[in-house]
């Protein structure tokens, strides 16, 4: 266990790998439908850019969740009990975790778990210091591959109940998400935990569009990172200014695609390796999936979650479920 800043129980540091950008980058070029993986959009620049789409009139999710949350938090709270310990996936600044904190029943703690280290020791000691009646913890580690919760040191039978806002699911394909939720059920079973977490749904494309290609261009600029990345970090040549972000609906797999279309004919180096880039062939960089309330539900059922609850605004916009193991 790393040493914890003050205010924090503990700071768990599981040391995640960093992920090879150039074999993953070199490994999508070479495929017939080109790609690059979205779990590389979140470098500084990136996140900067991806707090901005939150805030964007066009970007829905992140306003309604709140707003959702703000509302059912007292059902939340019901179904949890009292004295549970708070889990947080992909815990970013803490702030939606704050509104289930508030509303819960004296909470006995709260574990963060992000890859950003910084940022999550920021977020938790800025959180602990507010709440010096909640044990917190900081969990460094990459939340999509199995990994071990600490138990709470004061109380460690205190009831998990895991916490995963934000959609972060829909960017997982529909395997790698069955699999994400199977293996946290059967984290959560032990303690007879529970999960919470929050997808967007399936609605009109004049909505889902525009959220993923914003009038003011910020997501095309999210999008775009990638490669700016790519020629910061690997030396790559990418011509910004030789692709157009596009956003798409995928009807058969219920998703909004963004891609990179390459505006010419053009060829890009990545580490030695050339790549030809064909006028209008298009790098699939993100999917962000789209569910059905009653499509998840039989989605976390067979993952062996038992589904308790589910709401969602009055706009059908977005929804949050309510999970348990037992
Ligand atoms: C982080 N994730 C849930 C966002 C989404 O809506 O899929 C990422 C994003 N991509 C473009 N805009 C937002």
């Amino acid at each position: 266990m790393a040493t914890a800043p003050e205010a924090l129980a503990a700071f768990h540091d599981y040391e995640p790998e960093p992920e090879d950008f150039e074999a993953a980058v070199i490994a999508g070029l070479s495929k017939p439908q080109k790609t690059l993986p979205c779990k590389f959009f979140y470098d500084e620049a990136g996140s900067a850019l991806f707090d901005r789409i939150c805030e964007l009139e066009e970007y829905y999710p992140t306003r309604t969740e709140l707003a959702l949350l703000e509302t059912r938090a007292p059902d939340i709270a019901a179904l949890a009990g009292p004295r549970c310990h708070l889990i947080e996936f992909g815990s970013g600044s803490s702030i939606k975790v704050r509104i289930l904190l508030d509303a819960m029943e004296s909470p006995e703690a709260y574990t963060a778990v992000d890859i950003s280290r910084e940022h999550l020791l920021k977020s938790t000691e800025a959180l602990a210091a507010a709440h010096p009646e909640i044990e917190v913890h900081a969990v460094c580690a990459d939340y999509s591959k199995p990994l071990e919760l600490p138990r709470p040191e004061r109380h460690p039978d205190a009831r998990p109940v895991a916490f995963f806002p934000g959609s972060s699911l829909g960017n997982f394909g529909a395997e790698q998400a069955t699999r994400f939720l199977r293996r946290t059920a059967d984290m959560l079973r032990e303690g007879r935990g529970d999960l919470v977490i929050g997808l967007d749904l399936q609605k009109h494309v004049s909505i889902l569009i525009p959220a993923y290609d914003d009038a003011e261009g910020v997501t095309a600029a999210f999008n775009k990172n990638i490669l700016a990345r790519a020629n910061r970090e690997l030396g790559a040549n990418f011509d910004l200014g030789g692709f157009t972000h596009r956003a798409i609906y995928n009807d058969e797999f219920s998703r909004v695609e963004m891609h990179l279309v390459s505006d010419r004919d053009q060829q890009v180096t990545v580490g030695g390796r050339h790549f030809r880039i064909a006028a209008g062939e298009t790098m699939h960089t993100e999917n962000s999936h789209k569910y059905t309330i009653d499509g998840f539900r039989r989605m976390a059922s067979e993952a062996g979650f038992i589904p308790a609850a589910a709401w969602c605004d009055a706009g059908n916009l977005f929804s949050i479920h309510y999970l348990k193991t037992v």
